[in-house]
């Protein structure tokens, strides 16, 4: 590789992927306020340069618990816009140099000062991912009416996924056992901290009418359906057909085929069964009753734990 070419985004994704491998388990991971967060990501300068960024009103933010599906929404939102938006080939070219600079895989806290500064420019609806707390998030997203779009999904999928995902991430330290994983994630003690503290904090706000909440699992009983409701929310218009073409692109399979382009690496760690249910071969009895417990404690009579519909996707 000629090293003195700026390198892509993909190419600085999977440099850090390979560096992490080498790297000391106890330095995998940072903790700010309280909540762990992957060292080669995150650190307190990044926290610092996020209350720099200053929301717009037409940015929309993709809000989720970690392995909720925010690759997947994060794609169907930025073909929704750039179809919406009609651009000519001049500003899709400019756009993609701007990408360069200011990756759109990425999460808000991942980004730094610079990152920060060149989003100022961005000429186009800007979307931005993000796994952290709301209080957490530059109240500037709340003050100028932000459109969120809260992505959930039930408690016992995203607990497999987020266990798969923790064992074959080298950025993390692999779980001897599910057992001790599901300790782990019950308990809060995974990066970006617990599953019930994010949706108990979430539900705060998801009455305010800039809120939208959308589950893992409506978008796969039916994702031209979601992404109607999406479209509608964030004010795209866009034709049957032209949300057929990004319904096809967004599937699970096409979406994994084309992930060592989009992703690299990371593509065969994100994209892994994209199914509803597969907890069951994981949960053991006292397990599901432990969740069902905690899941009441936390969410139960919430306006989220309903959207969850425990009922229907957690009952062993
Ligand atoms: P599984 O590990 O259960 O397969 P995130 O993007 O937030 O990290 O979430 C990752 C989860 O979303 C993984 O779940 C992944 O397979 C699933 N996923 C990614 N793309 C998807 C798609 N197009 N359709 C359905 N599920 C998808």
């Amino acid at each position: 590789m000629d090293t003195n070419r700026r390198r892509t985004p993909i190419e600085l994704l999977n440099e850090i992927l390979a560096n992490s491998e080498k790297m000391v388990p106890e330095y995998l991971l940072i903790s700010y306020e309280g909540v762990l967060y992957p060292a080669n990501f995150c650190s307190p300068e990044n926290f610092k340069a996020l209350q720099s960024f200053e929301a717009r009103n037409d940015d929309i933010i993709l809000a989720g618990y970690p392995k909720t599906g925010t690759n997947w929404l994060e794609q169907i939102l930025k073909d929704l816009e750039t179809t919406a938006g009609k651009y000519t080939e001049e500003e899709i070219n400019s756009r993609n140099s701007i990408e360069k600079e200011v990756p759109m895989i990425s999460r808000l806290e991942f980004r730094d000062e610079k990152q920060f500064q060149m989003m100022k420019k961005l000429p186009f609806r800007r979307i931005n991912t993000t796994h952290i707390l709301p209080q957490i998030l530059p109240q500037s997203i709340f003050k100028n009416k932000a459109k969120i779009l809260l992505l959930v999904r039930n408690p016992k999928d995203t607990a497999v996924s987020y266990f798969h995902f923790y064992n074959d991430m080298p950025l993390l330290q692999s779980f001897n056992t599910w057992d001790e994983y599901f300790t782990a994630f019950m308990n809060g003690k995974l990066t970006w901290g617990s599953y019930f503290d994010y949706l108990i904090e979430w539900n705060k706000y998801i009455a305010d009418d800039h809120v939208m909440v959308i589950t893992y699992e409506e978008m796969k009983e039916n994702q031209t359906l979601g992404m109607k409701k999406i479209a509608e929310f964030l004010g795209f218009s866009l034709s049957d057909d032209e949300i057929q073409t990004i319904a096809e692109k967004s599937t699970f399979k096409a979406m994994k085929e084309k992930s060592p382009e989009t992703h690299g690496l990371f593509g065969k760690i994100i994209f892994r069964k994209g199914i509803v249910g597969g907890w069951r071969e994981f949960f053991t009895e006292a397990q599901n009753k432990e969740m069902d417990r905690k899941f009441e404690e936390c969410l139960g009579g919430t306006k989220i734990g309903e959207k969850i519909k425990y009922g229907i996707y957690c009952k062993a």
